[in-house]
């Protein structure tokens, strides 16, 4: 317990609607300083930054130097409620031996239990479907009618293999496809790779041979538009792209027109640029694209779960032990 004023650290929560289990954690011993916008505000966040110590940051705006220079040296301890870190300024909060905590691992079931509806949806056009529905224009009198693609037998690639993407090839097993081909930054165990029955390949094999290909890689300057008109032309035809990711992995303009004349068969994406995506946007117009507002983690326990490892992030970097999951 800490008795005086100066000794209780202060927190400051970026976001009004953190889960209440989250905030007891961190509340017993600390003091929280809530930003009470929503959506969430810059100009709040840089208000009440000053003097704090430790960092919940609920949300997905820029934490960049200016927020560090704000905030002070006293600033010891932050985490993000999101696997992904792209908006983080890595390199500056590693300058300032600032630790950072992320929350991966927890979300990657419920991100593929998603990324498996999108694969389904997209293979078998249901966004399509709801339009003829819509328009009465069903022409199931004809023997090809809305013929999508199978998933048996076939060669499912991964743009990045970690932790969601092998929940999604667990997922899959079910499925009887017939092998997976992935690319990685980092290594992958050899039982993993029996466990899957897949094989590490060069990116232009994973685009050539993939039925269906999942990007699941992390935003770098390295997969930043790395899906773009040279890519596209290289899939197959009857492809199908799922990305549950983030958006500008994928060039969104040259999607637009892989899609629409017929370059691959269909995609399915969870995250896309920018978000919220404006109603006018011209990937609404294409049937065969199934698109969902960035929900892979949406459920009450997995946004629960990724609070509450977040705040004991924060708070074990408070007192200057290691992170349950340290982003570095
Ligand atoms: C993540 O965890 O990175 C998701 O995009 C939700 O924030």
């Amino acid at each position: 317990e800490n008795s005086s004023e100066e000794e209780t650290f202060k927190i400051l929560v970026t976001h009004p609607e953190v889960p209440q289990e989250a905030l007891d954690l961190m509340s017993r011993g600390c003091k929280l300083i809530m930003c009470e916008s929503l959506p969430p505000n810059r100009t709040e966040i840089l208000q009440k930054a000053k003097g704090v110590h430790g960092m919940f940051w609920g949300s997905h705006i820029p934490l960049d130097k200016e927020v560090l220079d704000v905030a002070g040296p006293q600033l010891k301890s932050i985490s993000t409620m999101s696997a992904g870190i792209d908006y983080v300024d890595v390199e500056e909060l590693k300058k300032r031996k600032i630790p950072l905590g992320h929350t991966p691992i927890v979300l990657s079931d419920a991100v593929a239990d998603l990324a498996m509806g999108l694969m389904l949806s997209a293979a078998r056009r249901f966004h399509e479907g709801r339009t003829k529905i819509d328009s009465s224009t069903w022409e199931n009198y004809h023997i090809e009618w809305m013929w999508g693609q199978d998933i048996r037998d076939s060669t499912v690639g991964f743009f990045g293999f970690g932790s969601i993407g092998q929940a999604i090839a667990k997922r899959l097993k079910g499925f009887d496809i017939e092998r997976v081909l992935y690319t990685t930054r980092r290594p992958i165990d050899k039982k993993l790779e029996k466990q899957f029955n897949a094989q590490k390949v060069e990116f232009h094999e994973l685009l050539a041979q993939s039925d269906f290909l999942f990007i699941a890689a992390p935003l770098t300057p390295e997969t930043e538009g790395i899906f773009n008109s040279t890519a596209f032309p290289k899939m197959k035809k009857t492809a199908v792209l799922i990305n549950i990711a983030r958006g500008p992995i994928v060039n969104q303009d040259d999607l637009y027109t892989a899609l629409k004349t017929n370059q691959i068969f269909s995609a399915g994406i969870d995250v896309m640029y920018p978000e919220p995506l404006p109603a006018n946007d011209k990937l609404l117009t294409l049937p065969n694209i199934v698109i969902t507002p960035h929900i892979g983690s949406a459920t009450k326990r997995t946004r629960t779960d990724m609070a509450t490892i977040a705040a004991h992030n924060v708070l074990r970097g408070l007192v200057g032990e290691p992170m349950l999951s340290p982003a570095y």
